[in-house]
C-alpha cells in the first residue's frame, strides 16, 4: 500500500519508522512518503496560512500550496489515491472505516493546522479523487498530524503480514463480527501471582469452554460499565440466558430480560 502524507511538520512522522509500521515499511508492505507542504510555497516566508474571510479567530490554510501539492503528488491522468482529511468536523473514524481503507492501494493524507484548510481545496480535489473528511472523536487536536499517525497505525496493522498473529485482528473489540462490538475483557500473563494478586483461577483450568464463557462475561460487564450505549447494538437473538443474567446483574435488565419468558 502506498501512503502519501502532506504536512507542514514532516518531522511529526518519525514514529512511522518504529515497530510494526516501521517493519512494514522496511519489508515493502507499506510505501510511506512524507511531504513538506512548504515546499509548494514561493514566498520568502514560505507562507501557508492567512486570515479567515468573514472574520473570526485563528488562521486558515491557503489553497494555493495545497493545490500545487496535490497536483504533484497525484498528477492528473495517472492512478488516483483516496484522499483523507483529518478534521474534527469529519465523519467518525471507526474500525469498519480502518478495514475499508486497508483495502485501498493508495491513500493520501492531508494534514490541516490552525482553523483548517480553505474549503475549496477539498471541493476541487473531490472532482478528481474520492475525498473523506474524517474525525477521530469529539475533541480538538492542534492539527491533523497525530490523527494521521493514529489512522496509519489502525490501517497498517490490518494489512496482510503486518501483525504476527492473524487472530489478534479478528479478536479486536470492534472488529467486524468479532465479539459483536463488545469491549475486550482483562488479560493476564505469568507469573500466576503478583503482589498478592492471583490470576483468575479459571484461566489456569485448561477448560476452554469455561474460559470462553468467562471471557464473554467479562466482555459484557466491561461493555456495560464503560460503553453502555454499545449494548443496544447487540443482537438480542444472540444473547443466551447466561448473557442476559450477566447484563441484568450489571444493571441493564432491559438487555437482561429473558425474551423467551
Ligand atoms: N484535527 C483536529 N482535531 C481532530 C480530530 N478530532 N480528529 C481528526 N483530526 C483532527
Amino acid at each position: 500500500m502506498r501512503l502519501d502524507i502532506i504536512s507542514i511538520f514532516p518531522e511529526y512522522f518519525a514514529p512511522l519508522d518504529v515497530s510494526l509500521i516501521g517493519k512494514a515499511r522496511r519489508t515493502g508492505t507499506l510505501d510511506v512518503r512524507v511531504h513538506d507542504l512548504r515546499s509548494w510555497t514561493h514566498d520568502r516566508h514560505r507562507t501557508v496560512d492567512d486570515t479567515p474571510y468573514g472574520g473570526g479567530p485563528g488562521m486558515v490554510m491557503k489553497p494555493e500550496p495545497w493545490g500545487e501539492a496535490l497536483d504533484e503528488v497525484a498528477p492528473a491522468g495517472g492512478a488516483v489515491p483516496r484522499m483523507i482529511v483529518p478534521t474534527p468536523s469529519g465523519r467518525p473514524f471507526t474500525q469498519a472505516m480502518a478495514a475499508e481503507l486497508a483495502a485501498e492501494d493508495w491513500l493520501l493524507f492531508a494534514c490541516g493546522r490552525y482553523e483548517g484548510i480553505d474549503s475549496r481545496v477539498v471541493a476541487e480535489a473531490s472532482t478528481r479523487m474520492p475525498v473523506s473528511e474524517v474525525s477521530l472523536g469529539d475533541f480538538v487536536l492542534a492539527g491533523g498530524e497525530v490523527a494521521v499517525l493514529v489512522m496509519v497505525e489502525a490501517i497498517g496493522r490490518l494489512l496482510p503480514g503486518v501483525l504476527g498473529n492473524a487472530e489478534s485482528v479478528a479478536d479486536d473489540s470492534f472488529a467486524p463480527g468479532a465479539m459483536e462490538s463488545l469491549l475486550e475483557g482483562p488479560v493476564y500473563t505469568k507469573p500466576p501471582e503478583w503482589r498478592g494478586r492471583a490470576v483468575p483461577e479459571i484461566l489456569l483450568s485448561g477448560n476452554h469452554g469455561a474460559i470462553a464463557r468467562w471471557r464473554r462475561d467479562e466482555a459484557l460487564r466491561r461493555t456495560a460499565a464503560h460503553r453502555p450505549e454499545l449494548l443496544g447494538r447487540l443482537d438480542p437473538g444472540k444473547l443466551d440466558k447466561h448473557d442476559r443474567k450477566v447484563l441484568a446483574d450489571a444493571g441493564f435488565p432491559e438487555h437482561g430480560e429473558d425474551m423467551a419468558n
